[in-house]
């Protein structure tokens, strides 16, 4: 497994935020975590790239244990994550945001070069639009470019959370594309998203998530059929719904 997590759980405060979470990625997959809003989606990718400290549990990548890794020095060991919203800078360009993605890494001007080379090679949209500012892009290219961003740092395992959020369902096919693509290059990806059909029909599994919890695991053509996914996002966690 290139990501173990035992019993994570994260407080923001008195608020709950996730509760004993436990889950598995290996290399080269692609999982998705599902769940209704504020089910702890958003909240399991921040303690899996350290931008929340859990108050318990484990998170171990590559082998490693993560618990005194600062964000920076998890991106450093292959582990990057896309945040929910995108978070592009508009009066940018294009070129000046993918760069960006690479100061996170750190490197020379020639290993960037080379880097951008190889992520707009993944990315060929882009390429005619690298001195544009970023903000007059449509959504879609600016999910993109985030993704893109990322990629900067050569991760092993990308996290994005809620790429098709405010998309329409052909820019969504765009950017899913690119997560395919992505994956098919070898990098591991776990992705967020409330949109079910459409991640399980790219992930190889899935988790999902209620009130914090992991109510549901499996490969994702038997959730795909699964009716108690509807379910959890009810927000319920009904009994039946036993962790596997
Ligand atoms: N900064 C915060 N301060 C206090 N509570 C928070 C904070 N962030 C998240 N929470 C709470 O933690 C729980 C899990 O939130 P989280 O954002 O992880 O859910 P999510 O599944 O990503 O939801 P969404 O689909 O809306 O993005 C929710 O009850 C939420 O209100
Ligand atoms: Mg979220």
């Amino acid at each position: 497994m290139i990501l173990e997590l035992r019993d994570i759980t994260v407080f923001y405060g008195p608020v709950r935020g996730v509760s004993g979470i436990s889950l598995d990625v290996a290399e080269g997959e692609i999982v998705a975590l599902l769940g209704a809003n504020g089910a702890g989606k958003s909240t399991v990718l921040k303690a899996i790239s350290g931008t929340v400290k859990p108050r318990s549990g484990t998170v171990r990548f590559a082998g490693q244990d993560l618990h005194h890794k600062r964000p920076h020095q998890r991106v450093g060991a292959g582990l990057v994550q896309v945040p929910e919203g995108r978070h592009i800078f508009p009066s940018m360009t294009v070129f000046e945001n993918l760069e960006l993605g690479h100061y996170v890494h750190g490197g020379g001007a020639r290993v960037r070069r080379q880097r951008s080379e190889e992520v707009l090679e993944l990315f060929p949209n882009l390429r005619p639009r690298l001195g544009e500012l970023a903000g007059k892009m449509s959504g879609g290219e600016q999910q993109a470019l985030a993704i893109a961003r990322a990629m900067m740092t050569k991760p092993r395992l990308l996290m994005v959370d809620e790429p098709s959020l405010g998309l329409d369902p052909q820019k969504i096919d765009t950017v899913y594309d690119l997560l395919g693509d992505i994956a098919r290059t070898g990098t591991t990806v776990l992705l967020v998203e409330q949109n079910v059909a459409l991640a399980l029909e790219i992930a190889s599994r899935a988790y999902v998530l209620a009130q914090g919890r992991v109510v549901l695991s499996g490969d994702a053509t038997s959730l795909a059929s699964d009716e108690r996914v509807a379910e959890a996002y009810l927000g319920s966690v009904p009994t039946a719904l036993k962790t596997s």
